[in-house]
């Protein structure tokens, strides 16, 4: 994790009113694209919270997140192609950690395919470690891919 973020990187916590840009967001990221209505149903539940990142005029990324007293769990979270590469994801990163100690979690949790190269990397260099492995969880052109469980504990 970076240790000084980029300033010209804003955080913006979600609400429902983000629910269609998200989903947007998520469609860009993702073959399998969640609704505007699938993310209003997250984000109306007082569990979940999430953040948008926004660099210069464009808002970039997002992450939506669930969590507990005891634990948070990263739903997703994805970056805009041309915006990879730039410290957003850290940045949204470094604002779950500092939500999840007001909440008191103690541990992040989330799943990952394995042969998700960057999104692995990023993980790693953010202190998750691996904790469990679902055989064969993602479907895969190449047949079906291992899901990996990672936690970070605070
Ligand atoms: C994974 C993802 C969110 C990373 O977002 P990002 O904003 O590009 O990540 P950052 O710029 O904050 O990267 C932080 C660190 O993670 C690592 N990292 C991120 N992407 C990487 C890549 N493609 N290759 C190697 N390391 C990478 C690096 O250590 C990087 O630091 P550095 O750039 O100083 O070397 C983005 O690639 C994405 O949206 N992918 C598609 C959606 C997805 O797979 N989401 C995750 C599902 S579990």
């Amino acid at each position: 994790m970076a240790i000084s973020p980029d300033p010209h990187l804003t955080l913006v916590e979600s609400s429902i009113a983000h629910a269609e840009l998200m989903a947007t967001l998520h469609a860009a990221c993702f073959d399998d694209a969640w609704s505007t209505k699938e993310f209003q149903d997250l984000l109306i539940l007082p569990t979940v919270f999430g953040f948008v990142v926004q660099s210069m005029d464009e808002i970039g990324g997002f992450i939506l997140c669930q969590a507990t007293s005891d634990e948070c769990e990263i739903l997703t979270i994805g970056v805009l192609s041309q915006w990879r590469r730039q410290g957003l994801a850290d940045r949204m990163l470094q604002g779950l950690v500092i939500k999840v100690q007001e909440i008191g979690a103690r541990k992040i949790f989330l799943e990952v395919a394995a042969d998700n190269v960057a999104a692995k990397a990023l993980y790693q260099a953010e202190g998750f470690k691996e904790v469990g492995r679902r055989s064969g969880y993602y479907p895969g052109l190449k047949g079906r891919i291992d899901a990996l469980i990672l936690a970070k504990t605070m």
